[in-house]
C-alpha cells in the first residue's frame, strides 16, 4: 500500500483475510463485511472514536442508530436486556437476518453514538460464515450499518461497496454476492411484551406484530423507515408493466427487462437480486427507472418496502 495511504484493501475471504480484518478492527479501523443480507461496514462498538468514523465515512445522520453484530445471545446479554420473549425469538432465528431491538444495559461499554442516544439498542447475530468468523475471533462486537454512502442503494456484493466507499474506508472483505440481498427484519421486544415490526425483511415473524410502517416524522426511531430511502438517484416508477420512453425496465416473471429480477418468478431470487438490479439501472445511461409489479406476499412484502422507498423522491 505504499505511497497510497488512502486505498481500500480488498481482502479475500480467506483465514489470512479475516485476520487482517480483525487487526484493523482492532486498531479502530473501518472494515466491510459480507452478511447474508447486505455488506456491512464495519467499526468496533466499544470505541467512540473507531463508530465515529463510520458516520463520516457515510456521510450518516448522528440521529440514525447502528446494528451491534454479535456472536449469539450469550454476547448479546452483555449489552442489553433479554427477557424471555427476546430469549425466544433469538433461539429460533439466530444466527440469521433478524434484528432485535431490546433495553440497553446502563453498563453496556458501547460508544454513545452507536445508539445515537436512544435507550434502547439494536442487536443482530449474522449468519453468513465469513462474518462468524470474524465475530468469533474479537474480543469486541462489531457496530455495522450497511456499507453505502448515506442515503444510496445497499450493497451486494463488494464491487457495489467500493462504488460509494473506495479510499473512505480501509478494507472491504469480498466475500461474494449476499445470499438474501436484502436487509435484516428489524422487530422491537417492548416492556409490555409486544413486539413491532419497525423494517419488514427476510424473516417472517408469525403471530401478532404491530407494523409501523411509513412514518415520516422527525422524532423518528429507525430512520430506515423513513419514506424516501435506498435511493437510486433517479426518478422511478413501480408496477410498470413495460418500459416507457428513457426508461431502465427492471422485469419481474413474466415481464422481461433490461435486467429481470426472475424470470421464473421466485421473490427469494427477486429479493437476492433486488439491489443488484438497482445498482445497473442508477449506472445506466436510462435517465429513468421503472419496475414491474413484485407480488406483495412472503418476502415480497420486504421488497416492495424497499421499492416505495426508493420510489419517493427526497424532500
Ligand atoms: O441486514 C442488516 O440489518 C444490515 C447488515 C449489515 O447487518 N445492516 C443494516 O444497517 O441494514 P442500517 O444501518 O443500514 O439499518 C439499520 C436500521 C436503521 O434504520 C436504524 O435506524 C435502525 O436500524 N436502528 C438501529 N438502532 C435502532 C434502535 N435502537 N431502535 C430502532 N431502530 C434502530
Ligand atoms: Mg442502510
Amino acid at each position: 500500500m505504499a505511497g497510497n495511504k488512502n486505498a481500500t484493501e480488498v481482502l479475500l475471504a480467506d483465514a489470512a483475510g479475516i485476520a487482517r480484518a480483525a487487526a484493523i478492527l482492532e486498531r479502530g479501523g473501518l472494515v466491510a463485511v459480507p452478511t447474508e443480507t447486505v455488506y456491512g461496514l464495519a467499526a468496533r462498538a466499544d470505541n467512540a472514536a473507531a463508530v465515529a468514523k463510520i458516520y463520516a465515512a457515510k456521510g450518516r445522520p448522528d440521529f440514525n442508530p447502528l446494528i451491534v453484530h454479535v456472536t449469539g445471545a450469550e454476547q448479546a446479554g452483555c449489552y442489553a436486556a433479554i427477557n424471555s420473549q427476546a430469549r425466544e425469538l433469538m433461539d429460533a432465528y439466530w444466527p440469521g437476518p433478524l434484528t432485535l431491538v431490546l433495553p440497553l444495559r446502563a453498563d453496556s461499554g458501547l460508544a454513545p453514538a452507536v445508539t445515537a442516544g436512544l435507550p434502547t439498542l439494536a442487536l443482530r447475530a449474522p449468519a453468513h460464515p465469513v462474518m462468524r468468523d470474524l465475530l468469533e475471533s474479537l474480543d469486541f462486537p462489531l457496530a455495522a450499518p450497511s456499507a453505502n454512502r448515506s442515503g444510496y442503494i445497499s450493497p451486494t456484493s463488494a464491487q457495489h461497496v467500493l462504488e460509494t466507499l473506495d479510499g473512505r474506508i480501509d478494507a472491504v472483505i469480498d466475500g461474494g454476492a449476499c445470499e438474501a440481498g436484502l436487509e435484516s427484519t428489524i422487530l422491537a421486544v417492548r416492556a409490555d411484551g409486544s413486539l413491532e415490526e419497525l423494517r419488514p425483511g427476510p424473516i417472517r415473524i408469525d403471530g401478532p406484530v404491530g407494523a409501523s410502517s411509513g412514518r415520516t416524522d422527525a422524532s423518528i426511531e429507525a430512520p430506515g423507515q423513513l419514506a424516501s430511502h435506498y435511493a437510486p438517484g433517479k426518478p422511478m416508477r413501480i408496477n410498470a408493466e413495460a418500459a416507457g420512453t428513457s426508461e431502465f425496465l427492471i422485469g419481474f416473471g413474466n415481464i422481461a427487462g433490461d435486467c429481470t429480477l426472475s424470470a421464473s418468478g421466485d421473490l427469494n431470487e427477486a429479493a437476492a437480486r433486488l439491489y443488484d438490479c438497482l445498482h445497473q439501472a442508477a449506472a445506466s445511461d436510462h435517465p429513468r427507472i421503472a419496475i414491474a409489479p413484485v407480488p406483495d406476499e412472503g418476502i415480497g412484502k420486504a421488497i416492495n418496502d424497499r421499492l416505495r422507498r426508493a420510489a419517493t423522491p427526497p424532500e
